[in-house]
């Protein structure tokens, strides 16, 4: 089995998207090759795809939906004309609620359909905004559920089911939590303690609610 993993990041290796492939890969034996959407060209990259018969496509959400350079890379695809080849995705991403990505999951199993290729899932990690400024300790939950479905992933050229879901546990919260974290970032002891720090960081804070495109 060939398979090409595709990183969607616009960060390409110094993103989050990068850790997440490194364990998917580290849990398989065989080298995976992995492309840049970033640093490829959109058409050489999506006709590179044809040599493979496994294609997994990883990205992050950027407000709500795929970064535009994968759609970029979409737009440029065309159908396999073997049957037989197979394409997955792995969708990660800040908010903790994986229906966020629930959309985007929907878009991405008609597109490989639509492409002729038989639909892996999408493997879908939310909360995810942090990991590469974590320390490895804090990752620890996320590296070994990537490893085992990289490992599951090389044996049987599937995503395992039962970690997936693992992984996408927080469909939604509650109502009750909802209410506490929008009262917790009123008082300013939600994440945008983090945020602020960043906006401050890069001479921006007070710039956080300009609206650029108004009118
Ligand atoms: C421009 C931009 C838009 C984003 N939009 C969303 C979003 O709509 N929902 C979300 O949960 N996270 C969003 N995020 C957070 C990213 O999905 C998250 O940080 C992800 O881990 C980034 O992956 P990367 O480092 O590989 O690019 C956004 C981040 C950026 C930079």
């Amino acid at each position: 089995m060939k398979i090409l993993v595709i990183n969607g990041s616009p960060k390409a290796k110094n993103g989050n998207t990068e850790v997440i492939i490194n364990q998917f890969i580290n849990g398989a034996k065989a080298p995976y090759e992995v492309c840049y959407a970033a640093k490829e060209d959109s058409q050489q990259l999506a006709d590179y795809m044809h040599h493979f018969d496994t294609v997994i496509v990883a990205m992050p959400l950027y407000i709500h939906a795929m970064p535009g350079i994968v759609m970029k890379l979409i737009g440029c695809m065309e159908p396999a004309i073997e049957d037989e080849k197979s394409m997955g995705f792995i969708v990660q991403f800040g908010f903790m609620e994986s229906a966020h990505s629930k959309y985007l999951e929907k878009y991405l199993s008609s597109l490989a359909k639509h492409l002729n290729y038989n639909y892996l899932g999408t493997v879908v990690r939310g909360g995810s905004a942090g990991i590469s400024m974590m320390p490895n300790k804090m990752n620890k939950k996320l590296f070994s559920q990537m490893q085992m479905l990289g490992e599951y992933f090389e044996k049987e050229g599937a995503f395992d089911k039962e970690i997936m879901n693992e992984m996408a546990k927080l469909i939604e919260l509650s109502k009750g939590k909802s209410r506490m974290f929008q009262f917790l970032s009123r008082i300013g002891i939600g994440d945008s303690i983090f945020w602020n720090q960043m906006l401050k960081k890069n001479n921006a804070l007070d710039r956080a609610f300009d609206k650029p495109f108004v009118v």
